[in-house]
């Protein structure tokens, strides 16, 4: 039996190419993998037939839309998974599950090799291989446009000479990678810095400078994942779908950073993710209210590494798993109501409530009614500044003064 290599295909032009491409330098049979991670576009049939008409041997296709809500984006926001402080770590999240289905359809068709679409210069080439290595670590990769010459042009050339089902006259001026978690934009005139983003570059968000009536909804969490909106239940992915339409009609997620990929290139990146935003901010102030203090500070710091190491494609690595561990037992009492109001490219939160909140109005109160003992203040104050304070009486008994270098002119 010759042996086969299956790819993830996304029924585009490079992989529609990839599939004929591959089988011609590497005599061996092509199985394409379609997942659905909620891309939108094409239905998976149209996908899965275009594969085949393309010269695969078996096309492999799967939903996977609830899968990745459930098990990717979920885990993203316990994490309030933000790389560099902003991006949602959109293409970083899908990989993995994405990853998890070529190894399956690998093992399904008995294929040696597994084969992605992606550049030599980004992130995605290393969390598939990583991935890939780590789920199956006897399958070897290969990546067509890396690896195997294959350029725009050429593919284009193929595709005519070939007679592929697939436009090749379309230009799309930028390279889009896109999910229910949000969408990544990159290349052409973004690659100068210096401009900004036009009016084209956007599909998930609506301008936000010309924003409808203020949209005001209530997000349910239950152990820090939403469970309904307004009142009505609702799976991770509804949440997520229902609030890319609300927060994107209101122009909320839009991302525009130069950001530090793991190969050591800093790039230009345009995002777009209103759900992802939306429930991210919400998510936090419900942990401002349910985490206790020393918990909250230190998960900030976990949250970080996290959001790294996911960056850097160890999704499957033993150290994220540990990571998850952490985050999932913070979540225990991470259930409530946050209110907010999505307006004009902002996420607001108006109020918020829960039954295992940590914010105790009697302690907080200036009002009658406080239950905070003032008087044990003093106490506190004396002892919490004392090892300062000693320091300071160092310095007076050695240089007559205390330190205040660096403050400047104190003692004028
Ligand atoms: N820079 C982002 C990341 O590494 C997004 C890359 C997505 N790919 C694309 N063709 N736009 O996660």
């Amino acid at each position: 039996m010759t042996d086969r290599i299956v790819l993830a295909y996304s029924g585009g032009l490079d992989t529609s190419v990839a599939i004929g491409w591959i089988a011609e330098a590497t005599g061996q049979e092509v199985v394409a993998v379609a997942v659905d991670v909620g891309q939108g576009g094409e239905s998976l049939e149209t996908v899965r037939q275009r594969a085949l008409d393309c010269g695969a041997v078996e096309a492999y296709v799967a939903d996977a839309r609830d899968e990745f809500a459930d098990q990717y984006c979920m885990p993203t926001l316990k994490a309030n998974g933000l790389y560099m402080d902003s991006y949602p770590l959109v293409s970083a999240i899908s990989r993995p599950v994405i990853t998890k289905h070529l190894v399956a359809a690998a093992q399904q068709f008995g294929a040696s090799t597994v084969a992605h679409g992606c550049t030599g210069k980004g992130n995605d080439q290393v969390r598939f291989e990583v991935g890939i290595q780590t789920l199956g670590p006897e399958l070897k990769c290969i990546a067509p446009v890396r690896d195997l010459a294959l350029t725009r042009e050429l593919a284009i050339e193929y595709a005519e000479k070939h007679d592929l089902p697939i436009e090749t006259t379309k230009k799309n001026p930028f390279s889009i990678d896109q999910n229910v978690w949000g969408r990544a934009v990159e290349t052409g005139f973004l690659e100068d810095i210096w401009n900004g983003p036009t009016k084209d570059v956007y599909d998930y968000t609506e301008d936000p400078s010309f924003p409808p009536a203020p949209d005001v909804v209530n997000i349910t969490f239950d152990q820090g994942v939403p469970v309904a909106l307004d009142g009505q239940t609702v799976t991770a992915l509804e949440a997520i779908e229902q609030l890319n339409r609300r927060a994107g009609a209101q122009g909320i997620g839009r991302i525009d950073i130069v950001e530090d990929r793991l190969v050591g290139i800093k790039s230009r990146e345009i995002y777009e993710a209103p759900g992802a935003m939306a429930l991210i901010a919400a998510h936090r102030e419900l942990e401002n209210i349910t985490l206790e203090r020393e918990q909250a500070r230190f998960k900030k710091t976990v949250d970080q590494r996290w959001t790294e190491l996911v960056y850097d494609g160890q999704w499957f690595s033993p150290l994220k798993r540990n990571l998850d561990a952490f985050i999932d037992e913070t979540q225990k009492y991470v259930s409530g109501e946050i209110r907010l109001e999505l307006h004009g490219g902002r996420a607001t939160v108006q109020g918020r409530r829960s039954e295992t909140s940590l914010y105790d109005f009697s302690l907080a109160t200036y009002d009658a009614g406080d239950a905070f003992d003032q008087s044990s203040a003093r106490g506190f104050i004396d002892i919490f500044g004392l090892s300062s304070k000693v320091a300071s009486q160092r310095e007076q008994r050695i240089h007559g003064k205390p330190d205040f270098s660096g403050l400047g002119s104190l003692d004028r």
